[in-house]
């Protein structure tokens, strides 16, 4: 797909998608010249040496472990895709010294998200999750008080990344005033406005919405001190990760009656499985939404993330880019034609690039382009060179006390 002036590396190598993959991804792949075997489990550590040996791509989801040792009996690994947002599973590291990079596909769930944090606004707004439980329990309580519209109500969005920021244009769909605060500066989406602190999002919003991820800033970002900032009778939403509310200064709050509801997705401890049980201080408090951690889970999203980390896989193995790796420096070089293109990971020492560059110059090849990328631990290369001498330049490159990878794309 990445290489119309140049025939596809893929053609003929094997995949491997455990774990029940969308077939989003079996068919992308397909397309695109790998054999594909999917299987519906997980193997374990000494079945995946075994498997992992015949192929040059590793697609899982959560629940297969790549340890180092399944890395180093993958003497064609070339990547591992992770079907999945976190990446946990993976040994990130020895993957990274042996070369090969790891995607995911942090992104195909927002618009779930969003939706969902829209859904709970209303939910909230009208007490129907508690309307609902009551006429299931055969009660009739129409009761009009506490319940209002949303439109014209401020909504405070902490967090304008991909989630906050597809929130802020559906409530403005609502007729929603869209307030938010991010450390970061983030142009504004329709009529959303930034606010200069939390403390003045959570002054203004009749409704806040968390949507930061886990750092050492946001843990325990909301507590007493911010839920006493925030207007008596607000609603707070957290569907982004367990450990940025202070779950018994909410219950509190909920309690005596300073917020009028909530929704909750995400828990500091949240089961394991779907038999283990539930526990929480929010547990059968009144206009309290409580669900299970699936604000992303539909079937739109698992579609999206098969096909996402699909392309960024037939990216990396046709064309060499790095984009979306979690564990590789990030490259995605442009396509030069009637180039040969050779990929090189080395670790991160002074001198290699000199050392390849007088490889290359000593064969009297010419550099087309080059882009280097580096952390602390590899240099991730992509060179562009003349045709005739690149087999010979790449086998230079390989028997370099610094390589980790080297690999001749076409
Ligand atoms: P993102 O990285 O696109 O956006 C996060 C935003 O938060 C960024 O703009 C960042 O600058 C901002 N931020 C970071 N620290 C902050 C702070 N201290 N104060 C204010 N803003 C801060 O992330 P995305 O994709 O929007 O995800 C947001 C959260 O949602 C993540 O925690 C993610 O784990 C969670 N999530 C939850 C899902 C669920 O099933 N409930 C599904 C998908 C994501």
């Amino acid at each position: 797909m990445t290489t119309e002036t140049h025939p596809h590396t893929s053609d003929g190598m094997k995949v491997l998608l455990l774990e029940n993959i969308h077939s989003s991804a079996h068919e992308f792949l397909e397309e695109n010249g790998f054999e594909v075997e999917s299987l519906t489990g997980a193997l374990t550590e000494a079945e995946l040496c075994e498997k992992v040996r015949g192929v040059q791509v590793l697609g899982i989801r959560s629940k297969t472990l790549v340890t180092p040792r399944v890395i180093e009996a993958g003497k064609n690994l070339l990547a591992v895709g992770c079907f999945c947002i976190g990446t946990n599973q993976v040994d990130l590291r020895a993957a990274k010294l042996s070369g090969v990079p790891v995607f995911n596909a942090p992104f195909s769930n927002t618009r779930s998200v969003a939706e969902m944090i829209l859904a709970e606004v209303v939910m909230l707004a009208r007490q129907l999750g508690d309307r609902s439980r009551e006429v299931h329990a055969g009660r009739w309580r129409k009761v009009s008080a506490g319940c209002f519209e949303v439109r014209g109500k401020s909504l405070g969005i902490v967090g304008y990344g991909h989630i906050g920021s597809q929130v802020g244009v559906l409530a403005e769909a609502f007729g929603m005033r869209v307030i938010f605060y991010d450390i970061a500066t983030r142009l504004p989406m329709g009529n959303n406005r930034p606010c200069g602190s939390l403390a003045e999002l959570l002054a203004q919003a009749d409704f806040v919405t968390l949507h930061v991820p886990a750092t050492t800033q946001t843990h325990r970002m909301i507590g007493p001190e911010e839920i006493a900032r925030m207007k008596k009778g607000a609603y707070l939403l957290n569907a982004s990760r367990g450990t940025v509310v202070q779950i018994p200064a909410l219950a509190a709050a909920l309690k005596g009656g300073r917020l009028a509801g909530a929704a909750v997705d995400v828990y500091p401890e949240e089961p394991e499985t779907n038999s283990d049980g539930f526990e929480s201080e929010l547990r059968g408090l009144s206009n309290v939404i409580l669900t299970p951690h699936i604000g992303g889970s539909t079937v739109e999203a698992q579609a999206a993330i098969g096909r996402e980390v699909a392309i960024s896989l037939v990216k990396y193995i046709d064309a060499g880019s790095t984009a979306g790796s979690v564990n590789f420096p990030e490259v995605e070089p442009a396509l030069i034609p009637g180039t040969h293109r050779v990929l090189n990971a080395h670790r991160n020492v002074p001198g290699v690039l000199r050392d390849i560059n007088r490889i290359v110059s000593d064969m009297g090849a010419n550099i087309l382009g080059q882009v280097l990328a580096t952390d602390s631990d590899i240099g991730y290369l992509v060179m562009d060179i003349e045709r005739e001498v690149s087999e010979a330049v790449s086998t230079a490159m390989a028997s370099l006390p610094t390589n980790l990878r080297t690999r001749v794309l076409y």
